[in-house]
């Protein structure tokens, strides 16, 4: 699209929102059921029209919740400097028709400050995403990861004290074991800034918040679950099936290594093709309903580096048809 042409949401956005939304826990918020991920294919490096391109799509086909994260990119940071730039461009208008993440919890700048579960990082990395989204607030803001030597009542401090200050609506974590999120459940229950979801990986492959108990706590205490990586970065897709294509994240050799495809692996992704054919389903599909249908889940978070893909992915939620 030419930059000059002023985006235009398609009317028919939430002509599916009965298949499409889920209440995300105990709350008043209703998540699509495929969210869209900003950790890679937004970044600086990527093209810009592409980018673009993926979330007129989202937000035409009812996806409103965007996934970001401080050092999303690469580098760091463009992640959010991409989102602002639509923000600018194309969904100024749309801005309460979204739902906007960000997360501090990973290395983003240097000394000691810029990384873990401080207050100092998290209130600093905050105000930080929301000069490069360029947003006045955001929807919710995640401490992104569990720090053992930060005391989690500080990280948790900081959380309610970002809504009170009216930069987030709502917090999330991510990737904290089960006891330090029954810690958090309880204190921000009691300060009154519920925890609103939890976000951990949950995939075919990867199975760790179902084993150790994250989603069912979730479920037990009405507080939403979204599973990242549903695809196992494109593991549970026909992206690998028949080798490492030059285009795609493995080849890139970083956060998804050439050497995870070990022949095991993919005898097991070939085994899961089968079955998801059995079901008339494609491998992608077949891997986002798994995810979609484990009890208390609200919604996944899918990555994508075309239109089509993500065009294909949200086939996953389409009602089977009856006979
Ligand atoms: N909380 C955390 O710590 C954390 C960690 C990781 C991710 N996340 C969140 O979760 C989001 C999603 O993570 P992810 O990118 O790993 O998700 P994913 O959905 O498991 O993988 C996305 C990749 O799969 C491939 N793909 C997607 N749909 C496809 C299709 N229909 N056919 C063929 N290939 C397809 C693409 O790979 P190619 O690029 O090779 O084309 C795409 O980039 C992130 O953007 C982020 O928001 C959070």
């Amino acid at each position: 699209m030419d930059l000059k042409e002023r985006y235009v949401a398609a009317a028919e956005r939430y002509d599916q929102s009965e298949v499409m939304y889920r209440r995300c826990g105990r709350s008043g918020v209703l998540l699509p059921q495929i969210s869209l991920g900003f950790w890679k294919n937004f970044g600086a490096v990527d093209p810009y029209e592409r980018s673009r391109a993926i979330a007129h799509y989202a937000f035409d086909h009812g996806v409103t919740h965007f996934d970001l994260a401080n050092n999303y990119g690469p580098p760091y940071g463009t992640g959010e400097e991409t989102f602002g730039r639509l923000m600018d461009d194309d969904f100024r208008p749309y801005r309460d028709e979204l739902f906007v993440s960000t997360k501090a919890g990973y290395d983003m700048w240097s000394g000691p400050y810029g990384n873990l579960g401080s207050r100092k990082y998290l209130m600093s990395s905050l105000d930080q995403s929301l000069r490069r989204m360029r947003l006045d607030y955001v929807d919710l803001f995640y401490s992104h990861r569990y720090d053992p030597d930060t005391p989690l009542e500080e990280t948790l401090q900081a959380l309610v004290d970002a809504v009170k200050q009216g930069k987030a609506l709502y917090v999330g974590i991510s990737r904290w074991p089960l006891d330090a999120l029954k810690v958090a459940e309880k204190y921000l229950r009691e300060r009154d800034v519920p925890l609103l979801i939890y976000q951990g990986r949950l995939n075919l492959l990867d199975r760790g918040p179902i084993e150790e108990g994250q989603l069912e706590f979730c479920r037990e205490h009405g507080i939403g679950f979204i599973g990242f990586s549903p695809l196992a970065q494109g593991l549970l897709t026909d992206r690998y099936l028949n080798g490492i294509p030059d285009d795609s994240r493995m080849a890139r050799d970083a956060s998804l290594k050439k050497s995870a495809l070990t022949p095991e692996l993919l005898k097991k992704l070939r085994e899961l093709n089968v079955q998801a054919a059995e079901q008339e389903k494609t491998l992608a599909e077949f891997a986002l309903r798994y995810v979609l249908d484990q009890p208390g889940v609200t919604s996944v978070i899918v990555g994508a580096s075309s239109v089509e893909q993500l065009a294909a992915d949200l086939k996953a939620i389409q009602p089977e048809p009856q006979d």
